[in-house]
């Protein structure tokens, strides 16, 4: 096989697969892949990841200038370690237990299984020396099983959500064992200096190691070797909303938008994928309610939510579907007219190019997750607006909450809170939408995805000399 010097690996590709014969593969849109494009280049990168499908079993492949190395998973593997430990269990327990974790011992044994080809399948495609990035919760193993198989490659891992507060990470019985995992790793990177610090903590109450500002010694040999922990907040490739929020076809498709619905004083909208972590029932209860109490009318209002499909086989996940599409029925129900929507409700995903246009249609853009590790959302709404409009609306649970000081921001569960800052938002004089969304996108511009991945390669790449 070949050998790379840069490889990443992620649960996910950064391709989905087409029906299309003669191009079986897409791009996915993720910043991730953007992002690292350059330096995978340099590096003749390899990417490790599940191709998306059940039983598919591919030879490494390359693809668009970049080369796949594809990890099979069956059936069962996707029931018990993707659908199972990883969000089943990981991901609510992490969101801190939104919904209820479910810890099953057959899960556990197969996130093992399933972390140790992932670090097969990297240990096999890494050159002497090489760097690894290790990406997200469904692999936080795969750094100390990369170690053992492996001592000569630097490792650095990311954790795309949060990591929560030490009496809740407590639950987990496999705790200490995930921790060494990710303790194999040379540099792990968080969203929120918060989540840096429940980590240390974490590591300090369990397994008794050293911590000190973002160090942590970690027991190796008769010695100890020093392990990273910090944060270096991820963002979005910014020039490449901006260029489509450029776009005449563009704005002429945010425009129609608007015309479509009926040309309102104010159009809402919520982005998410469909999930319990993204406070989507708060939302719609705040605006419900605002609906109800004569505060907003149909006439003047309407709230485009787009919901996509998202890990719809978990039990959660259907009832929450559930919910919301009874909601959606029953405010639509009581506050519509002839001609007036309260909700337009999508359950689909979009091409970004129309996700710009909705950004650029939408006067107020609703983020109100419940716990979430950083919400692109959120940056992508303020990188669209190059008209200088629109407000954000965003909820201080989430990692973008600490950069983006500008927005308004709410408590999500407070729902009186909510609706006031939703009637702030609707109302907000041009001077001062126009000023925070100017310091909002200066922010977003300043840190975008290319000076997230340089600043978490920085650190790696110190590691890496030290060591050498
Ligand atoms: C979050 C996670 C990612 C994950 C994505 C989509 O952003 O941090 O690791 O890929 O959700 O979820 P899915 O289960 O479809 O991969």
């Amino acid at each position: 096989s070949v050998a790379s010097d840069f490889v990443v690996v992620s649960n996910r590709l950064p391709v989905d697969r087409t029906d299309d014969e003669a191009e079986p593969w897409r791009r996915s849109p993720g910043g991730l892949v953007t992002a690292l494009d350059p330096v995978m280049r340099r590096n003749d990168g390899a990417w490790v990841g599940w191709p998306g499908q059940a039983g598919v079993e591919i030879e490494p492949f390359e693809f668009d200038g970049l080369r796949l190395v594809p990890v099979a998973l069956s059936a069962d593997d996707i029931q018990l370690y993707y659908e199972g430990f990883s969000n089943d269990t990981i991901w609510p327990l992490y969101h801190d237990v939104i919904a209820t974790p479910t810890y099953h011992r057959t899960w556990w044994d197969a996130y093992v299984r399933v972390n140790r080809r992932f670090a097969e399948a990297a240990s096999e495609n890494a050159a002497e020396g090489a760097t690894v990035w290790v990406h997200d919760y469904q692999l936080q193993l795969v750094p100390k099983m990369l170690r053992e198989l492996r001592p000569d490659v630097t490792i650095g891992y990311f954790h795309h959500i949060p990591f929560p507060a030490y009496g809740i990470y407590a639950q987990l019985p496999w705790r200490k064992q995930v921790l060494e995992g990710l303790l194999g790793a040379d540099v792990i990177g968080f969203q929120r200096v918060a989540d840096a610090g429940n980590f240390a903590r974490a590591v300090r109450r369990q397994l008794g190691y050293d911590t000190k500002a973002g160090s942590i010694a970690v027991p190796e040999g008769e010695g100890t070797r020093t392990a990273i922990a910090r944060a270096y907040p991820i963002s979005i490739d910014a020039s490449v909303y901006e260029d489509l929020a450029r776009r005449p076809d563009i704005q002429a498709r945010a425009a129609e938008i608007r015309a479509s619905l009926g040309s309102p004083q104010a159009i809402l909208l919520g982005v998410d994928r469909l999930d319990y972590t993204k406070g989507i029932r708060h939302r719609l209860k705040a605006y419900g309610e605002l609906l109800s109490d004569g505060r907003l009318s149909v006439h003047d209002v309407t709230l485009v939510q787009v919901a996509s499909p998202s890990r719809e086989r978990v039990q959660t996940y259907m009832q929450l579907r559930d919910e919301i599409e009874l909601t959606v029925g029953r405010i639509n129900g009581d506050a519509d007219e002839l001609g007036y929507t309260a909700i337009q409700y999508l359950h689909h995903s979009y091409p970004r190019e129309e996700m710009v246009a909705l950004y650029l249609a939408a006067d107020v853009m609703l983020v109100t997750a419940l716990r979430d590790g950083m919400n692109l959302v959120a940056k992508e709404y303020v990188a669209s607006r190059v008209d200088g409009g629109g407000v954000l609306v965003l909820s201080e649970f989430t990692g973008a909450a600490d950069e983006l000081t500008q927005a308004i921001s709410v408590n999500p569960h407070d729902i009186v809170g909510l609706k006031d800052a939703i009637m702030q938002a609707i109302d907000m004089p041009v001077k001062e939408r126009e000023r925070r969304m100017r310091a909002l996108r200066r922010r977003v511009r300043e840190n975008d995805v290319a000076r997230w991945s340089q600043r978490f390669l920085t650190d790696l790449d110190a590691v890496r000399s030290q060591r050498s």
